[in-house]
């Protein structure tokens, strides 16, 4: 009896407090949601319905007159993700912003992105945040490479934030699968992400400086990586004589979204020493094993994965973040 009042005054507490919070709940819901729960498909349905329309034409018609920006705005997408979250802090132009660091300099599709936000702002003024609109032109441009349709929650403001010696956060190429996880893990993105994410390589291109030590000195041994075929080190040889010199990250279908970057890393055709060694590690190679022998997985784990990649740290509540004029700039106070 005496159990039964406590836990009748316990309840009793607590609808009383459940009450209270209902009656500010508009508000207070708010602070209750992930930030990326506040995102929605129809963000944008009353304030700009032809957004996504825009940018989906925009890119299309960037992408028909150069197909290789179709990588490249994906990448970017990746890279505006990797540091800060999805808030554009990436398209920045100043002196000591992410844009200006050594590791961004192969980045390219900001033209796109400027291209889209003029357009957008003479239909709806200081209403679509740059986050989104990169974030929607990646999923356009995986489309146009042959991939996977994905909807685009969108919400995100952007950043007012950001600082070249961030850039070097983001994977370069040289990492161990430990170093990779764990920061994918920072991001809130497992071992799936990794590898079907790692799957854009299967698209666009790598400068030579990015794997060169795998052709001539791997891991300090002045020999090549053993992890490399053998009539693929050749090719990567012959190609390579700069630096800055591009190479298909994916040699046998540089331009279509499939699974032969996965079907490549079986091969030991992988470009990158983090792409080869997906395949090496026991932790992540039974993911690249799926993708390879199955070819209709990748689409939708991509798109999956892409999701929660758009969804990394969004600046989504009310008074977080900015709807900048210009991607360029952070708006003036
Ligand atoms: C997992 C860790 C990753 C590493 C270490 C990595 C590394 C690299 C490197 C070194 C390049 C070539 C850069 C250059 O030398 O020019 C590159 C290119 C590229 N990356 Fe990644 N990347 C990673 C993840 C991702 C993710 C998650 C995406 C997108 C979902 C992505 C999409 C791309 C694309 C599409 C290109 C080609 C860009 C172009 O052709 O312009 N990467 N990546
Ligand atoms: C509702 O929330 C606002 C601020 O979020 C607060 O000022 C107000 O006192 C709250 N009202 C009630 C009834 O709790
Ligand atoms: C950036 O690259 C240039 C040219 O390769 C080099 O001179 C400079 O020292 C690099 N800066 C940093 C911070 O690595
Ligand atoms: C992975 O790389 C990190 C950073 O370079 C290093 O500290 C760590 O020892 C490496 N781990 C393995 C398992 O090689
Ligand atoms: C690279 O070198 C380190 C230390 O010299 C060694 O422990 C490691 O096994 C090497 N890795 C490969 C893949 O050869």
């Amino acid at each position: 009896m005496k159990l039964l009042h406590s836990v009748s005054v316990i309840l009793l507490l607590f609808t009383t407090r459940y009450l209270e919070a209902e009656a500010n709940v508009s508000k207070k819901s708010v602070n209750f949601l992930t930030p990326e729960a506040l995102l929605s498909a129809d963000h944008y349905h009353t304030t700009c319905p032809d957004a996504e329309a825009i940018i989906n034409q925009k890119v299309t018609a960037w992408v028909q007159k150069d197909p290789t920006l179709a990588p490249s705005i994906i990448r970017l997408h990746f890279h505006d993700c990797a540091v800060r979250g999805c808030d554009a802090s990436i398209l920045l132009n100043s002196a000591n912003s992410e844009r200006a660091a050594n590791e961004s300099r192969t980045l390219r599709g900001f033209q796109v992105i400027d291209d889209i936000k003029a357009e957008v702002e003479r239909r709806c003024p200081k209403t679509v945040s740059c986050a989104d609109i990169l974030t929607a032109a990646a999923r356009d441009a995986t489309i146009l490479a042959g991939g996977p349709f994905w909807e685009v929650p969108f919400g995100r403001k952007d950043g007012r934030i950001s600082i070249a010696r961030e850039a070097s956060l983001v994977p370069q190429g040289h990492e161990n699968i430990t170093t990779l996880l764990d920061f994918f893990t920072e991001l809130g993105l497992d071992i799936l992400d990794l590898v079907s994410l790692s799957g854009a390589h299967t698209i666009g291109r790598s400068t030579c400086k990015s794997f060169m030590n795998r052709v001539y000195n791997f891991n300090g041994t002045a020999k090549p990586d053993p992890s490399l075929n053998m009539y693929y080190l050749e090719i990567l040889k012959r190609r390579c004589k700069r630096e800055m010199d591009l190479v298909h990250l994916d040699v046998i279908s540089p331009r279509t979204f499939d699974n032969v970057y996965y079907t490549n890393l079986v091969r030991k055709v992988g470009l990158l020493s983090t792409d080869q060694l997906l395949y090496s590690d026991s932790r992540t190679g039974p993911f690249v094993q799926a993708f390879a022998t199955q070819p209709f997985l990748l689409s939708s784990q991509f798109a999956a994965s892409m999701v929660k990649l758009g969804n990394v740290h969004v600046l989504s509540r009310p008074h977080e973040g900015e709807i900048r004029t210009n991607c360029n700039y952070v708006n003036p106070v």
